[in-house]
Order: structure tokens, then sequence, then C-alpha cells
């Protein structure tokens, strides 16, 4: 059994390399997510298991640990809203300049993308939108999916997905649009919407200027994990990111109102976006 200083300890661990903040009714979780990982590892103790990451200096037991406490929680076309403000207004917005020669593409940024549900739901709907636009090419949207997990990324890359998560969002039509299979077991999304996806490692709490300014970001069901100062952070930084008047989409349950005043809240249909100022 964990105890308050051994949770203590890795809860500051934790929050020190990934930003994610544990409070003390998480002791349970961190003791059941964490318990395989200490026997693999041959210690006897969470202090153990501890002292042995810190010491490990490729931080690959450090890696371990993050991935363990992660949720990766997922799936395709989640909360629809954001897809249809990106159908009914962004999409229109932003390719208007495409067609008009202003602009040469639309930069997207999923910030915590998972095994890769969200922005491959980003690349369908722009495939749909384009159909029956001449001029107007998949080429046009660059989406790069980001998260601190190699295993999700790995997952994302290889776009392979069982029937449990097929099931979980995905329209039938968008289904046989876009995914092939030969045992009705697994399912494989087609290159045309894999190459649309770059998908990198990058963990939140580093500098993340260097990927260059983005139209809209995506950063969805993430900063519910992280404290109040992490959370107006990475909003800050996240506006700097973005293009004048580029836009920031969130989960449901999640509002900056409290954190930035670098946004404006906008509605379309049931769904709120955000504006950088
Ligand atoms: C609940 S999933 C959300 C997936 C997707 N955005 C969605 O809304 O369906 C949260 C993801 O955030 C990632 N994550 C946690 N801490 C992170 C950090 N510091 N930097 C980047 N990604 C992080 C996790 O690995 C996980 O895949």
């Amino acid at each position: 059994m964990i105890s308050l200083d051994e949770f203590h300890l890795i809860r500051d661990y934790i929050e020190k390399h990934c930003g994610i903040h544990l409070t003390d009714d998480k002791v349970y979780l961190v003791e059941t997510r964490l318990t395989t990982l200490m026997i693999e590892q041959g210690c006897k103790t969470f202090t153990e298991l501890y002292r042995k990451s810190v010491n490990d200096k490729s931080n690959a037991l450090r890696d371990k640990i993050i991935e363990a406490i992660t949720t990766n929680e997922t799936f395709w076309f989640r909360d629809l809203h954001p897809f249809g403000i990106l159908n009914d207004v962004l999409f229109k917005e932003l390719t208007d300049k495409i067609l008009a020669g202003e602009r040469a593409k639309i930069r997207i940024w999923c910030c915590a993308c998972s095994t890769g549900q969200e922005p491959y739901s980003i690349a369908m709907t722009f495939q749909d939108y384009i159909r029956h636009i001449p001029g107007l090419r998949p080429e046009h949207l660059e989406i790069l999916a980001t998260d601190i997990s190699s295993t999700v990324l790995f997952l994302g890359k290889l776009g392979r997905y069982d029937n449990l998560s097929m099931s979980r969002g995905l329209s039938e039509d968008y289904r046989n649009r876009y995914f092939e299979t030969s045992d009705n077991k697994i399912w494989t999304i087609s290159n045309e919407i894999k190459k649309m996806v770059s998908f990198k490692k990058l963990n939140l709490q580093e500098n993340f200027s260097h990927i260059g300014k983005q139209d809209v970001v995506f950063c969805r069901n993430i900063l519910i994990y992280f404290s109040m100062n992490f959370k107006q952070n990475i909003l800050q930084r996240i506006a700097t990111l973005l293009q004048p008047n580029g836009y920031l989409f969130l989960g449901a349950s999640e509002s900056i109102i409290m954190y930035t005043k670098e946004y404006e809240m906008l509605r379309h249909a049931m769904g709120l976006y955000y504006q950088v100022k």
C-alpha cells in the first residue's frame, strides 16, 4: 500500500515532469496505476520505484511512470460541435483565403492527440468539406498531432483500430469511406487521411514555439489535469502561437474564462470556441 509521504513524493515528481496535478483524493489512482510497474521493476516500495526513476539517466522509467498516470481516453468526433464549427464556419473562412491566393494552407495543431481519433476526425471533416469545391485539395490542410506518450503516438501513426474503438463516434458512412479492413475486426485508416496528419512527441511543459504559427489549436480534455498556474501558462503560450484572430477549441467540460483574458468566447449552434484577441 502506498503511504501518504510516498504519494506526495510521486505526485510532485509527476507534476514537475508533465504538469499533471494530482490532488490528495488521487492516492488510490496512483497506487493502482503504478503497482504493476513497481513489481515489474523489481521494487518493493513506491519510494524504491521513485528513486530508481530519479537515478535512471535515460528517463525511460520516468516516461513509463507518466504513461501509467496519464488518461488516454478519446474517441471519434468527440463532442461533435468542434467538427461542426470547422465545417460550417472556419473551413469556409480559411479556404476562401486559399482560393483568393492570400494564403497557401491551413495549419491545425492537436496538442494532446492520444491515439489519433481527434486529428483524423479533423482530416475526415476537411476531406468531406472540399469534396465539392474545385481548387481545394487535402494538401491545403496540415495537421500536427502531438502528445507526451510515445505509445499513443505509435498507435496513432499506425492508424489501426479495433471494433470497440470504431464503434465510438464514427458513422458507418465515414467508416466505409475512410477505412479498410480484411477481417472486419481491425480497421486501417486510408492513406489519403493518414498523410494529412504528422505525429510528434511533445510535452506541453516544454517550449513549443518551434512548431510555428497555427490557425487553429485543439487543446481538448487535457487542461483539466493541470494546475491553475500551468493552465494559464499554456493558454498564454497558445495565444502567442496562434495567427492573429486564430481559434482555440477546448473539451466540452472545460472553460478558460477564469484563467485568461486573451481569448474571446464565440458560439455556433450549441458549441463554444475561442478566438485570440
Ligand atoms: C484524455 S486524452 C485527450 C485526447 C483528445 N484530445 C480528446 O479530447 O479526445 C489526454 C492526452 O493528453 C496527454 N498528455 C498528458 N500530459 C501531457 C503533457 N504534459 N504534454 C502533452 N500531452 C500530455 C496524454 O498522454 C493523453 O493522450
